[in-house]
């Protein structure tokens, strides 16, 4: 049983995608809920493993027919997709949506050209001759930066190198316009200009047909000029959020602040991070009790021993901005202005 369709173009509800495993149950997504209109930018930030790409792959309906368990209800364009088939989710891809892989390898068949590849994925959706589609194929591998496009586009993928395959699949996921495109860590293969070149594809497709974009990121600085909102991911959760100005200049989760304190500046060595967030991801099996990001946090102690015992909800602090952490308002805004925005700034 679902509830009523929404406006918004893209809205998830208390998703969960959970992998049972011979260790346990994986929960890799656990009650995540966002909403994204056509003609705007959502950033996904957060740590390796936090279960940015596994929210993803159930937009696109890959985990349909494996062992994952999906609850929650995902609305694209008044459609809900988790209790749609998986025939029904295929047809949706390409067109409706589109999704810009992590891994290369994994979205390109080892078999069939680059050029076939694309050249198939838009004639699904559009009834062009072969010769104009062959044609649309290389224009799109010349537009992410393919030299020579006209001869690559008869390489298999194995002949191109990794940032080229990289290339390829954008050209191929941009080739049919998706009105949702997912772009997962997309530019982290890429050197610096041709990543601004992708940047500014993905933008001009979203002007152009009002797409709704989402991109994914370890990386706060990826996004702070492309978002309109940013939503942070921690253990399969949102911490925080808001609208891009809410996460940079007023961020009120303290892992949001370590995430600010471990972005690369330009005026430093790419490895040289300002105040990287001490220990490790949590387990997404035995989930910390109380506020995951509580063995990790400063301000753990703040919170009158509920960090250890209750899970904060995610409650809104002031216009849409939302933020799980159990200390109170005044003290998280205090602690910004007063102990972190200066040692980010000073440093
Ligand atoms: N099929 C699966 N079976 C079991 N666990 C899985 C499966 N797929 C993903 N996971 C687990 O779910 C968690 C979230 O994975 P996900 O790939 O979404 O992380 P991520 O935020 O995208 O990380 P990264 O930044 O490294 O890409 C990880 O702990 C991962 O090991
Ligand atoms: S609830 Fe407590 S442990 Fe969790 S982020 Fe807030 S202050 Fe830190
Ligand atoms: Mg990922």
């Amino acid at each position: 049983m679902t509830t009523q369709p929404p406006e918004s173009f893209l809205e998830l509800r208390d998703l969960r995608i959970h992998f049972p495993t011979e260790d346990g149950l994986v929960k890799s997504v656990d009650g995540l809920s966002y909403k994204l209109e056509r003609g705007k930018t959502l950033g996904i930030v957060g740590e390796s493993g936090s279960g940015k790409s596994v929210t993803s792959l159930g937009i696109l309906g890959l985990h349909k027919g494996g062992n994952a368990k999906i609850s929650g209800e995902i609305w694209l364009d008044g459609e809900e997709l988790v209790s749609a088939s998986a025939d029904h989710v295929r047809t949706l891809r390409g067109k409706k949506m589109a999704m810009i892989f992590q891994d290369p390898l994994s979205s390109m068949h080892p078999f069939y050209s680059v050029g076939a590849q694309i050249v198939e994925a838009y004639r699904i959706h559009n009834r062009v001759s072969k010769a104009v589609a062959r044609k649309h194929a290389i224009d799109m591998l010349g537009r992410v930066g393919i030299p020579q496009p006209d001869r690559r586009v008869d390489d298999y993928p194995h002949q191109f190198s990794g940032g080229m395959r990289q290339r390829a699949m954008i050209a191929m996921a941009l080739s049919c316009d998706p009105e949702l495109l997912i772009a997962d860590e997309p530019t982290t293969a890429l050197d610096v200009t041709v990543q601004a070149q992708i940047l500014d594809l993905m933008t001009d497709l979203q002007r152009e047909f009002n797409s709704a974009l989402i991109i994914i990121t370890h990386d706060l600085g990826v996004v702070a000029e492309l978002s309109d909102d940013i939503l942070v991911m921690y253990g399969g959760k949102c911490v925080e959020y808001g609208t891009a100005e809410d996460i940079f200049y007023r961020p009120e989760h303290p892992y949001t602040w370590g995430l600010l304190g471990s972005m690369p500046r330009l005026d430093r060595e790419p490895t040289e991070r300002l105040l990287p967030i001490k220990g490790t991801p949590p387990s997404l099996i035995n989930v910390p009790s109380g506020c995951a990001f509580n063995p990790r946090c400063a301000f753990a102690g703040r919170t009158d021993g509920k960090a250890t015992s209750q899970v904060p909800d995610l409650l809104e602090t002031e216009g849409g901005h939302l933020v799980r952490c159990h200390m109170p308002r005044a003290e998280r805004r205090s602690i910004w202005d007063n102990e972190i925005k200066p040692m980010l700034e000073s440093t």
